[in-house]
């Protein structure tokens, strides 16, 4: 499971396309995350993208990531063209790529696209024209590397800039997640202290994304001490029958709620990407708690979102 962390680097080392955070050097992570922050302390809106068109092009569902994609274009002056799958003529049968082929022949500079497949943003990068640029939103399993830096900016913002003291803990279900996998690839490039991986077996990856994680099956002893708690939504719409034994069982060994969280650093902080699935990974009181950042996550998520598309099409 790759989303191809060499074709979104041209020959000059300049980012063409953001497909995934695994490969990106840290430098230019940081460039970004410094970027988004500077957005967020100004609460800048500028015109650099004037002109410009940007189309979101998805093909599974969304609310956070497609509408504050749509923000995040207007605050930077561009166009927006929404793309709604179950109203295109896809329905007649046409391919992604010819979609994408067709709206490029339009103008359109900026592709956002979220796809159901492992690579399939990958491949639409592959076709792009010389100065057209691709952001994955989201491909299967694979990677969702603007929900990776909207959590690490929201960490920075927490915990400061500086990662290598930092005990963090992914809950849940890692197997069917591209947001924990792009998480895991940015806490790995941002020199993370301790990266612990909590979940049933039968809904924790392979080894190989798992390297130099400390991996549990026992939440209550994966929370000890820890500074942050990034909570994963249960996948169901990706899951195979007989993962989990029932959402009463899994709420009881992986929900997160308050007395759980007492666990954790008494500073510790809590994300969640969205959609929740309260009462089955995470309770109200946690949540809607004083150490919930969800919400923040969201905000952050209109400038990491700018700070790319500027990189990208500025
Ligand atoms: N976090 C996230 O990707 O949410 P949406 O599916 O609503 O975009």
């Amino acid at each position: 499971m790759n989303a191809a962390p060499d074709a979104q680097i041209d020959a000059t080392g300049r980012l063409r396309h953001l497909l995934t955070l695994e490969g990106l050097p840290r430098a230019t992570l940081e460039g970004l995350l410094a970027r988004a922050q500077a957005m967020v302390d100004a609460g800048e809106v500028n015109t650099r993208l004037a002109g410009i068109a940007v189309c979101t092009l998805f093909f599974e569902p969304s609310t956070r990531t497609r509408l504050s994609f749509q923000r995040a274009t207007q605050r930077l002056g561009a166009d927006v063209l929404g793309f709604d799958a179950s109203t295109s003529s896809t329905t007649k049968g046409e391919t992604a790529l010819d979609t994408f082929r067709n709206i490029e022949a339009m103008g359109v500079r900026g592709f956002v696209v979220r796809h159901s497949d492992d690579g399939a943003v990958a491949a639409l990068a592959s076709a792009a024209a010389p100065g057209t640029a691709l952001v994955n939103a989201g491909d299967g399993r694979s990677a969702h590397p603007t929900q990776g830096l909207l959590d690490m900016l929201t960490l920075q913002q927490a915990k400061g800039t500086d990662f290598s003291g930092l005990k963090v803990v992914i809950v849940g279900d890692v197997r069917h997640s591209r947001v924990a996998r792009s998480d895991l690839h940015a806490l790995r490039t941002l020199g993370a202290g301790e990266i612990r991986v909590c979940g049933p077996a039968s809904l924790l990856p392979g080894a190989s994304l798992l390297a130099g994680c400390i991996v549990s099956h026992d939440l209550d002893a994966a929370l000890e001490g820890v500074d942050a708690v990034m909570m994963l939504r249960l996948q169901r719409e990706r899951m195979a029958e007989g993962l989990v034994d029932s959402l009463e069982d899994y709420h009881r060994d992986y929900g997160l709620d308050a007395r759980r969280l007492r666990r954790a650093a008494s500073d510790a902080v809590v994300l969640h990407p969205g959609p929740m699935n309260r009462g089955v990974e995470i309770d109200d009181d946690v949540a809607d708690g004083p150490q919930s950042l969800i919400l923040r996550q969201v905000a952050n998520g209109v400038a990491a979102r700018m700070a790319v598309l500027e990189t990208l099409l500025g």
